[in-house]
């Protein structure tokens, strides 16, 4: 039972055991762990972004320490930093680098989440939870690419504000509230840099616990998408699992090994990424009289940002527009009762599933592109057509799931 285990015996641990479940916490969640033997790569996201997380929390602390939050300092303490705090640039670009990795490997996470329905009934929570993950990454970047007070930052925030005012009724007091302000100025700059320090990476740190205790609850699914809790020995333990630790606790290091490569070859490198990691309008300060020639969002925001752009105005109003990008993130909320499949993992499930799930992520990836460059005609249509194809993923799935033939799932795990 947990919270039991090596009382009152001698040494440290036993003292400590006595006034705090340390021996339990760590058979629970790491030696005593049971993780089906089958995990392949895919399952290395999870603690990439445990480590991305770690990253962006250990660079945004020293960073903060030489940062000036003022519309008159925050550009030149952003110089400063490059130029004169010792590994000032090394800790920036880490930061900035890191917040396009946190993206590249939750995408990946959620992927595989996709793949082998790990959303799917007992995990509904773990799912629930990480979507609300991704909404708080998606706000905390957002706050944190206000920072550096260059062009982008400026009339970035300025775009993605001014959508709360097509709500209708309340948008412009909507708008008017999120800015302290009727216009992005150093009082939205104060009150993003404490959401962006303080308030989101607690509510993250937070939500990654819930995350990781849901899943622990029920147990990890696997490629298979079978229950190894199903097939136990004498002793309770499944037959198909491996304790966490030392099994996967090694095997993580191979994708941190990897990982750490690619990462910093950018970092070192390609810290600015072409001018898609940070872009060329930023190394100029914001100036609220000169809007840029063009201005995108960072890669991460552009799916959502193509489709907002692909719906046209109705009566003048981007309410449309607006609605339809919230959905493209909030029907992902509902996936786990959308999937109607007999079985888990797409290995088992039919050919429709597999084509919708091939054509939903080529659509998410052009809208992606489409939502980097400057938009024409053409583009706006490919945009409509690939925002079509990303909801009829999801507003076709209860019936493709339910209708295909699916395959027979062995009663164990595979390789
Ligand atoms: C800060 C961001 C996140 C962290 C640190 C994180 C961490 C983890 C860890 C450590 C695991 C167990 C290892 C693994 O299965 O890979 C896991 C599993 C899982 N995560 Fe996340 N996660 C994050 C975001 C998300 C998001 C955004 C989603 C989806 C919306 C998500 C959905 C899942 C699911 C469904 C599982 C269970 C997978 C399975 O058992 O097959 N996670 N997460």
């Amino acid at each position: 039972m947990a919270g039991s285990r090596n009382k009152g015996n001698p040494g440290i641990m036993g003292w400590i055991d006595d006034r705090f479940p340390a021996t339990a916490m760590w058979e629970d969640h790491l030696s005593k762990y049971y993780a089906p033997k089958n995990f392949n790569f895919w399952y290395f996201f999870g603690s990439l972004a445990l480590l991305v997380l770690v990253n962006q929390l250990l660079t945004g602390i020293w960073l903060t320490m030489s940062y000036n939050p003022s519309a008159e300092g925050a550009f030149a303490s952003i110089e400063y930093i490059m130029r004169d705090v010792e590994y000032g640039w090394l800790l920036r670009y880490m930061h900035s680098t890191g917040a396009s990795a946190f993206f590249v490997v939750v995408y990946l996470h959620m992927l595989r989440g996709m793949m082998y329905g790990s959303y799917r009934k007992p995990r509904e929570l773990v799912w629930l939870f990480g979507m609300t993950i991704y909404l708080a990454l998606m706000a905390e970047a957002f706050m944190g690419y206000l920072l550096p007070w260059g062009q982008m930052s400026y009339w970035g925030a300025q775009v993605i504000v001014s959508l709360f005012q097509a709500v209708p009724f309340v948008g412009p007091d909507l708008a008017e509230w999120i800015r302290g302000d009727y216009l992005i100025s150093g009082i939205t700059l104060n009150r993003f840099f404490s959401l962006h320090v303080v308030a989101l990476p607690i509510v993250l740190l937070a939500l990654v616990v819930l995350h990781i205790i849901a899943l622990h609850e029920v147990g990890s699914n696997n490629p298979d998408g079978i229950e190894i809790k199903e097939n136990k020995d004498e002793n309770g333990v499944p037959l198909d699992g491996i304790p966490f630790h030392p099994y996967y606790s090694v095997k993580d290091i191979v994708g941190v090994v990897v990982f750490l490569f690619v990462f910093c070859a950018v970092v070192f490198f390609v810290p600015e990424g072409g001018g898609y990691l940070i872009e060329a309008p930023n190394f100029e300060p914001a100036n609220p009289l000169k809007t840029p020639d063009h201005i995108a969002p960072v890669w991460y925001f552009t799916p959502f940002y193509a489709m907002l752009r692909a719906i046209p105005p109705l009566f003048g109003s981007q309410f449309p527009g607006v609605v339809v990008m919230g959905g493209a993130i909030a029907i992902l909320f509902v996936l786990p009762w959308l999937d109607r499949s007999p079985v888990k993992s797409i290995r088992y499930k039919g050919m429709i599933s597999k084509v919708m799930l091939v054509i939903f992520c080529i659509s998410f990836v052009i809208l992606g592109y489409l939502g980097v460059v400057a938009s024409s005609p053409e583009r706006t249509i490919m945009a409509q057509i690939c925002t079509a194809l990303y909801f009829l993923y999801f507003f076709a799935m209860p019936f493709y799931t339910k209708m295909e033939s699916t395959k027979p799932v062995p009663e164990r795990v595979t390789g």
